[in-house]
């Protein structure tokens, strides 16, 4: 085993998650939660932990990249992992083990419950995702080289955008600078949605041309080393009229007070409160119809969710989204997302793009 290291640090923390369900082993199964506990970052794995041991099972095709990432003790399997996973739970003659509650399928949570019909199974909730709203200033630094990646490719997109591209055409060159400029992918499928197809909140780009006078929102975000960013940027392609330049005004005035909110202390309730109170001077609330942001890190949408209920205090090093958005069917909708970060003094914005209008 090698010496201590980010990754048992974060499973030394579990284990007190672990001991409070009186559980003496923890089984992961979430592959994100995989990665942050043992560093591989390959399609299929489990992390069984104790008190005493970390064991990473997964199978032949790991074998070099799993010694290579990890500092776990590295099992290979040919055939059922959770085979090997009751063998070492045997081994260990454990009578409880801990499972992750959201994380675990039910095919996988009913082979386990019939290979160890003598051990309890506790199924415990979000613990590793607890941990990971926390980010240590290593994750910080990687979120902002992605999110400084995420802009670069927006940058360099536009200045070969026109109009008469598609919106397929126009996800595609985004999605292509950001693997030229080094990031493992797109953290999500990239939205490109023009006109009153604006309107819709997660719209899939089309291949139909990108005409002039209307909006351009383009939500994107790129993954390096792992780690995500999310951006939303609404673009006028030409004029728009007084009234969609109205919305863009008051989206952006809603997103700053939602930013402004943002420090240590300060509940997600009231974060999204701020970005709500503003629309709602406007008139404009109730087109306000998801949340104002969510935590990412790993994955695009992680703890804390910055909504009407969620009552979580936000704490430095945790890393948000503020997305207010305005969306009118028929008309059009507009976003504007930037990633935050929780300070010890505040938020920190860490996306570099403008915001005012840019005219395409
Ligand atoms: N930017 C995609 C999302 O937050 O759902
Ligand atoms: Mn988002």
């Amino acid at each position: 085993m090698k010496g201590s290291t980010e990754y048992s640090e974060r499973r030394n923390k579990l284990l007190v998650a672990l001991h409070q369900a009186r559980a003496q082993a923890f089984l992961i199964t979430g592959l994100p939660s995989v990665r942050y506990l043992s560093g591989f970052t390959g399609s299929d794995g489990y992390v069984l932990l104790t008190t005493e041991r970390s064991i990473l099972i997964t199978d032949p095709r790991y074998e070099i990249q799993a010694a290579q990432e990890s500092d776990c003790e590295v099992r290979i399997v040919k055939g059922p992992l959770l085979k090997e996973v009751a063998t070492w739970v045997r081994r260990f003659r454990l009578t409880a083990l801990a499972v992750e509650q959201n994380r675990i399928g039910f095919d996988e949570y009913t082979e386990l419950r019939a290979a160890l019909p003598k051990v309890r199974l506790k199924p415990i909730s979000g613990a590793v995702e607890h941990l990971r709203m926390i980010k240590s200033a290593a994750e910080v630094a990687t979120i902002k080289a992605s999110v400084q990646l995420n802009s670069a490719a927006l940058e360099q997109a536009l200045k070969s955008f026109k109009p008469s591209l598609s919106e397929v055409d126009f996800a595609a060159e985004i999605e292509y600078r950001m693997r030229r400029l080094g990031a493992d992918g797109p953290a999500f499928e990239t939205i490109v949605a023009s006109g009153a197809r604006t309107a819709l909140p997660h719209a899939h780009p089309t291949d139909r041309p990108i005409q002039p006078d209307q909006l351009l929102l383009v939500d994107m975000g790129a993954r390096v080393a792992g780690y995500c960013s999310d951006m939303t940027r609404t673009h006028a392609v030409g004029k728009l009229n007084p009234k969609v330049r109205r919305m863009y005004r008051a989206v952006l005035e809603s997103q700053l007070a939602a930013i402004d909110s943002v420090k240590p202390g300060a509940t997600c309730t009231a974060v999204d409160r701020a970005a709500r109170d503003v629309l709602r001077g406007y008139g404009w609330d109730r087109l306000f119809i998801h949340s104002t942001g969510h935590g990412l890190g790993l994955e695009i949408h992680e703890g804390p969710r910055v909504g009407r209920k969620d009552r979580t205090k936000l704490e430095a090093g945790m890393v948000i989204t503020i997305e207010p958005g305005v969306y009118l069917e028929n008309v059009g909708g507009i976003r504007i997302e930037d990633t935050v970060a929780v300070t010890k003094s505040g938020g920190e914005v860490l996306t570099p793009t403008g915001k005012e209008l840019v005219v395409l």
